[in-house]
Formats: structure tokens, C-alpha cells, sequence
């Protein structure tokens, strides 16, 4: 391992830290079940772990689940005094558990996620984050829209741990009574809480009012969720069929792509509607600004008429210096960066190139975007598709680099209430795997046979 190296590494890393400010902030997700709560808490905790911010979620139900693992929508009614004591001891678990957290130094973001749906219940987290130096951004999820709440509730008589094992249309009709319970003490957020940060966003992503954001990060994290919805949708990603460069275990370039490519561009429109796509639904294609994403995606644009963007961002990362080079090559020329690469992959930068750190900085704009919209199938290289299925799918940054995404394979993600379901659809062409494992500089090798996986 060269020092050197390392050091510059280390260097690259706390560079981006200190890009953000030092606050603590707790998000206090407010809104009645079914609200889309979790999901928003699920996905700002992802992309805050994504762009390296340490952030954990605090539930409120899982907690209370310990000693309460199935109530009856009896138990959440305000005139339910047992019922009440248990809800606030669980609110209190929480909020001590949360407090230690910041105080060990373990984190910099919590998102307490519970209805929080009464000012007094606002005013004691406020208190309590307040005495321990801790900002609050309250999110309130109000939220009018049948299909929308009706969505929610499908998701949650079929995946919630509460309805575990019981009849799904009870289920159902038992967490309505539940939010009409919720609703008996429910209180928006209103002028009486203008002190407070707050976000309101109606009909997720509709309108969104923001009152008094004070710093940079709570500014990015509300950036983040205005752009959210939760509309059903599915994200679709493929790299490139096999480039010229694939066959000679090149790296980089803006090479054309093989045969086997071409065969692959061919059957892509053919495997997308094999993997299910509801009828009338329109679907944007994106590539990078390269040869190999373009090319891939020729067939498909020509084939469904679907509108199709070229984004710069979604380009392979730069390997600098070790431009067109084979793994081999660069271990023999830059031996002590190949190693440095090894040793902490995600945070290496190629000379006069990019590390993953820096794409996933570069990618943070799509990943805005694609939150915004609804269907898209995104064409791109290995690197770029191994950080957008990181955000996903919640891969630490330690992991995402060393990742296999073969090629000549379609994944489709589905975003659910409780994460991201992954399907994978494979063409059946053959490709070289251009996966490299630590410590190797194995040449491309022909996947076994007919586009499997290489193990
Ligand atoms: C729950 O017990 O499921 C949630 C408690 C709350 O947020 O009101």
C-alpha cells in the first residue's frame, strides 16, 4: 500500500465532510398513517447515507411493537388512556434512545418517525432536542388524495408487522378505523408553531410550504424531499451492451460497441416489456453522452417512441491517466495506485481522473431528477450504475465499488412502502465480465455460457 496514496485519499474524504456544517438535526416526520411517513423517512436516511452523511431512523411503532405487537385500532383512540400511556412511553424509548445516539457522536441526522400529531407532542420533542443542542425540521405529510392514501394502506395491510399473518382486507379495514382514530386529535401545523423549521408538503411533491430553514444541511434535506412523490413507478438499469473496449478489457474510452452489443441493443426493447410495464405507461430513456449508452439504447428509442435525454453526469467515471489501459496494464505503469484503488476503492481518485465519491457528488443532481419523475429506464457504464443502485438499494460506500452489475442484464427496481424490490432480467447474450475482484488484475473473461452470471 503506497502512504502516498492514502493520504490523498484521506485528504479527498475529509474535504467533502467538511463541505457540510457541523449542526445535529432530528426530522420530525407529522402527518396521519398512511401518509407516505415512512417512505419519506426511509429515502432521505438513504440518500443521506449515500452522500456520506451517518443518519439513522427512529421508529416510533417499532418501538411501540415491543410491548404492543398487534393492537386493535381501539388502542390508538385519544380517550384510550392505556392505550395513550403506552403510545407516549414509546415515544419516550425512542427519543432516549435518539438523544444517546447524538451523544455517542454517532451520527448527525435522526428522522424520528411517528405521527407526531399533536402540538403538545411537537412542543416536548422541540424541548427535549433543543436542551440537548439538537436542531428539529419538522416534515408534515398532509395528504388528500384517495388513490394516494388508498396505495398507502394497501402497502401497509400487506407489509406492515402490525397486520403480520391476518386477514389482509380486515387488516385493511382495521387501519381505517385506526386513522379515523388519528384523526380524532389531529393538529396541522399552523401560525401557533411559526417558530419552528418546518416543511409541508400536500399530496407529496403537489405544494410545499417551508418556514425558517436556518442552515445548509437542513436546506439540502428539504431540497431533497420537496422532490419526492409517491406515485407507483419502477426505475429500469442497464449498462451498455459489450463495447469494443469490453472485449480488450480496456477501460474508459468512447468505444463503439460489439456484435454481442449490438445483439443486446436489439432484444433490450423485448426484455423491458417482459419485464412488466402497466399498459399506457410511458416510460423516458436516459443515457450517458457516450457511444456505447447511445448505441444501446438506439432500438429501444426507435422501437416505443419513448422520449429520450442524454445527461453528461451519467458518463463512466474518469479514469485519468489510466484512460484505455487494461487493469493489468495500469498494475504494471501505476503499481502504487493500483494498489491505493484496492485498499479503498470508493475513495481513490485517478490521477487527473475521478474516484466513486466524486461520481456519486456528480450523480446527486439525477438523483433529484429522478425523484421527481416517474418511469425511467437509465442506459449507463458500470461505475455510474453501481452508485445509482448504491442509493437504491442502500449499499454502504465500501461495498458499492466491488459490486458485479454484469453485462446484458435489465434491473428493475420498484420503489415499496419498506424499500426497493429488485428484479433482474437477463437476455441470454453472451459478454465478457469486466467484474474485477480485490487484490486481482484478472483479464475479461467470456461469462460460462450464454450471458449468465459470472460467480
Ligand atoms: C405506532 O404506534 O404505530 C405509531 C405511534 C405514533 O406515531 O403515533
Amino acid at each position: 500500500m503506497s502512504s502516498k496514496s492514502v493520504t490523498r485519499s484521506q485528504q479527498q474524504h475529509k474535504v467533502f465532510i467538511a463541505s457540510s456544517d457541523d449542526s445535529k438535526i432530528c426530522v420530525v416526520m407529522v402527518g396521519l398513517p398512511a401518509r407516505g411517513k415512512s417512505l419519506i423517512a426511509g429515502k432521505a436516511m438513504r440518500y443521506l447515507a449515500w452522500v456520506g452523511i451517518p443518519a439513522r431512523v427512529f421508529n416510533v411503532g417499532s418501538y411501540r411493537r415491543h410491548n404492543t405487537p398487534q393492537p386493535q385500532a381501539t388502542f390508538f383512540d385519544p380517550h384510550n388512556a392505556e392505550g395513550e400511556r403506552m403510545r407516549r412511553a414509546a415515544a419516550e424509548a425512542a427519543m432516549s434512545d435518539m438523544l444517546a445516539w447524538f451523544q455517542a457522536g454517532k451520527g448527525v441526522v435522526a428522522i424520528l418517525d411517528a405521527t407526531n400529531s399533536t402540538k403538545q407532542r411537537r412542543a416536548w420533542i422541540h424541548e427535549q432536542c433543543a436542551a440537548a443542542d439538537i436542531e428539529t425540521l419538522f416534515v408534515e405529510s398532509i395528504c388528500d388524495d384517495e388513490d394516494l392514501i388508498m396505495n398507502n394502506i394497501l402497502e401497509v395491510k400487506t407489509t406492515s408487522p402490525d397486520y403480520k399473518g391476518q386477514d389482509p382486507e380486515l387488516a385493511a379495514l382495521d387501519f381505517r378505523k385506526r386513522i379515523v382514530n388519528y384523526e380524532k386529535a389531529y393538529e396541522t401545523i399552523d401560525n401557533g408553531e411559526k417558530s419552528y423549521t418546518y416543511v409541508k408538503l400536500i399530496n407529496v411533491g403537489s405544494t410545499v410550504i417551508i418556514n425558517q430553514i436556518k442552515d445548509y444541511l437542513s436546506s439540502r434535506l428539504v431540497y431533497y424531499i420537496q422532490n419526492l412523490h409517491i406515485k407507483p413507478r419502477s426505475i429500469w438499469l442497464s449498462r451498455h451492451g459489450e463495447s469494443e473496449y469490453n472485449l480488450t478489457g480496456r477501460i474508459g474510452g468512447d468505444s463503439n460497441i460489439s456484435e454481442r452489443g449490438e445483439a443486446y441493443a436489439r432484444a433490450l426493447p423485448e426484455l423491458l416489456r417482459k419485464s412488466g410495464i402497466p399498459e399506457n405507461t410511458k416510460i423516458v430513456i436516459w443515457t450517458s453522452t457516450l457511444k456505447r449508452t447511445i448505441q444501446s439504447a438506439r432500438h429501444l428509442k426507435a422501437e416505443t417512441g419513448f422520449e429520450k435525454l442524454e445527461w453528461k453526469a451519467l458518463d463512466e467515471l474518469d479514469s485519468g491517466v489510466c484512460d484505455g489501459l487494461t487493469y493489468e496494464e495500469i498494475a504494471e505503469q501505476y503499481p502504487e495506485d493500483f494498489a491505493a484503488r484496492d485498499e479503498d476503492k470508493y475513495n481513490y481518485r485517478y490521477r487527473g481522473g475521478e474516484s466513486y465519491r466524486d461520481v456519486v457528488i456528480r450523480l446527486e443532481p439525477i438523483i433529484m431528477e429522478l425523484e421527481r419523475s416517474e418511469n425511467v429506464i437509465i442506459v449507463t457504464h458500470q461505475a455510474v450504475l453501481r452508485c445509482i443502485y448504491a442509493y437504491f438499494m442502500n449499499i454502504p460506500q465500501e461495498k458499492s465499488p466491488w459490486m458485479e452489475v454484469p453485462l446484458h442484464t435489465l434491473i428493475k427496481l420498484t420503489p415499496r412502502a419498506y424499500g426497493t424490490e429488485e428484479q433482474r432480467f437477463k437476455a441470454g447474450i453472451s459478454a465478457v465480465s469486466t467484474w474485477r475482484g480485490k487484490g486481482t488484475s484478472a483479464k475479461h473473461q467470456d461469462y460460462p455460457e450464454n450471458g449468465q452470471e459470472h460467480k
